[in-house]
């Protein structure tokens, strides 16, 4: 099969030490959050005007799903335009979805594919066609779907839906993308779903639901937190809606600030979430100068100013079990800080690492170790003791934008220069990545 993703150019990026970081920055939108706000606003009963949304090539396969599905997707300076076409207005498209690198476009549309009384074929890039999607197939075969995968569990899926019933699911990891998968599923089932999460992960698509109106609990107790969703409701238009900017990218900026000697990176109007935050409260555990300022809330979305400073590091930072969902994306980026703290990190029981755009732990330690730095790789985890220097190698993204920016990171702080082999990886959450930190005073060469 013909892959378009194969045809990216793998550019390569020198990133040089730095001896100073100044930046006041505004950053696209939070990509979670704007893929639920293009499907949710598909569903809507009218339009909706996204502003700040994502500018991340995940997101834009999200765009360019829902078109083929015939929601009219429009762009104007700095906002994307969508039609709502309420819950029964989508078409069956003349081709193979592609989500390309996203596991949040597939999973999640999987939902909104198993509501529809027609065949959907959807696929990817090669690294979605090796990850996990019985986690999705399941709970929406239990629904009454029909799908077909490779092997039973990889994509190219090819979903026939409609005629949904409601269920109860307990998704046995640790997934948001399962528990939005279902629910969305749930807008088209006749009754109430539940979701039952023994470890809470992001909320995102609750939030976004009950603003457009949805009947949608969420009960905490027992050890568990139950959501339940009333489906066969229409959802009101999403209608002028501000992303707010993206923490997971604010990591790799606010990574580099406490790490660089004479920094200081104000990062504006970022969601900090509490099913996001984890990693700012280890931050602080840390020692890190790191200021959230100006909480406001929009959207029903915790939004606030972050402001990041050079900063002595120490400790010893332990995580496992419920923290790792909050911060399972910036795992790479603690590991290269990690290398810089007097004390040491240890990871445990996040194996789904392993499953993510690249297996993350072989990643950050083959990385790592061509950097000079001694690290421990666990099956489900990694320690790094700290302080150790870092020398300028050639390191790989693996093809995975977190990787990318982690070891740019890294760069900025080791001895001489650092190659990142297929540094555009980065485009895949924040295509302007390169030329922020370039802004802010890096040293960085295409
Ligand atoms: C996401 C959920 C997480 C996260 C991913 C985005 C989402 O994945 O790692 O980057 O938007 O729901 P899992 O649900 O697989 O844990």
């Amino acid at each position: 099969m013909h892959d378009p993703h194969q045809a990216r150019p793998a550019a390569t990026r020198v990133v040089r030490p730095a001896r100073r970081l100044r930046g006041d920055f505004h950053l696209p939108g939070d990509k979670s959050i704007s893929h639920r706000s293009a499907m949710i606003a598909a569903l809507g009963g009218g339009p909706a005007r996204l502003r700040n949304y994502s500018s991340a090539q995940d997101c834009q396969s999200t765009l360019d799903c829902l078109a083929a599905l015939g929601v009219a997707v429009a762009r104007e300076p700095g906002a994307v335009l969508l039609a709502g076409a309420g819950l029964d207005g989508l078409h069956a498209p003349g081709r193979a979805l592609d989500a390309g690198n996203s596991g949040t476009t597939i999973r999640l549309l999987s939902g909104i594919l198993a509501g529809q009384n027609f065949t959907t074929e959807v696929t990817g890039d090669q690294s979605i066609r090796q990850r996990p999607m019985q986690r999705v197939i399941e709970p929406l075969t239990l629904m009454g779907a029909r799908i077909e995968a490779r092997e039973g569990r990889y994509a190219p899926l090819r979903i026939s839906g409609g005629g949904l019933r409601p269920i109860e699911y307990a998704p046995p990891m640790a997934s948001a993308q399962v528990k939005s998968c279902v629910l969305l599923a749930g807008l088209f089932a006749a009754g109430t779903t539940t979701v039952v999460e023994r470890t809470p992960t992001r909320d995102h698509t609750e939030i976004m639901l009950r603003e457009c109106g949805a009947a949608l609990t969420t009960e905490t107790g027992a050890g568990a937190t139950r959501v339940s969703l009333v489906g066969r409701q229409s959802l009101n238009p999403l209608g002028d809606y501000s992303v707010a900017g993206d923490l997971s990218s604010a990591a790799f900026f606010v990574a580099a600030a406490v790490l660089v000697p004479d920094a200081e990176l104000r990062l504006r109007h970022i969601g900090v979430n509490p099913s996001r935050t984890a990693l700012l409260d280890a931050l602080a555990e840390i020692g890190a100068r790191l200021e959230v300022e100006h909480p406001r809330t929009a959207h029903g979305e915790p939004v606030a100013d972050l402001v990041a400073r050079s900063s002595e590091l120490g400790g010893e930072l332990v995580l496992a079990g419920g923290v790792i969902a909050n911060l399972i994306d910036e795992i790479p980026i603690l590991a290269v800080i990690a290398t810089q703290m007097q004390g040491a990190l240890t990871v445990r029981e996040a194996g789904e690492l392993r499953v993510k755009e690249s297996d993350r732990i072989r990643a950050i330690v083959d990385n790592l170790r061509r950097m000079g730095a001694e690290v421990t790789e666990y099956e489900d985890g990694v320690r790094v003791v700290g302080p150790q220097r870092l020398r300028g190698a050639r390191v790989e993204s693996y093809g995975d934008h977190r990787i990318a920016m982690a070891f740019a990171v890294a760069g900025l702080i080791a001895e001489g220069e650092t190659v990142i082999a297929d540094a555009d990886a980065a485009s895949v959450s924040l295509p302007e990545f390169y030329r922020l930190l370039a802004q802010g005073g890096a040293e960085i060469d295409a």
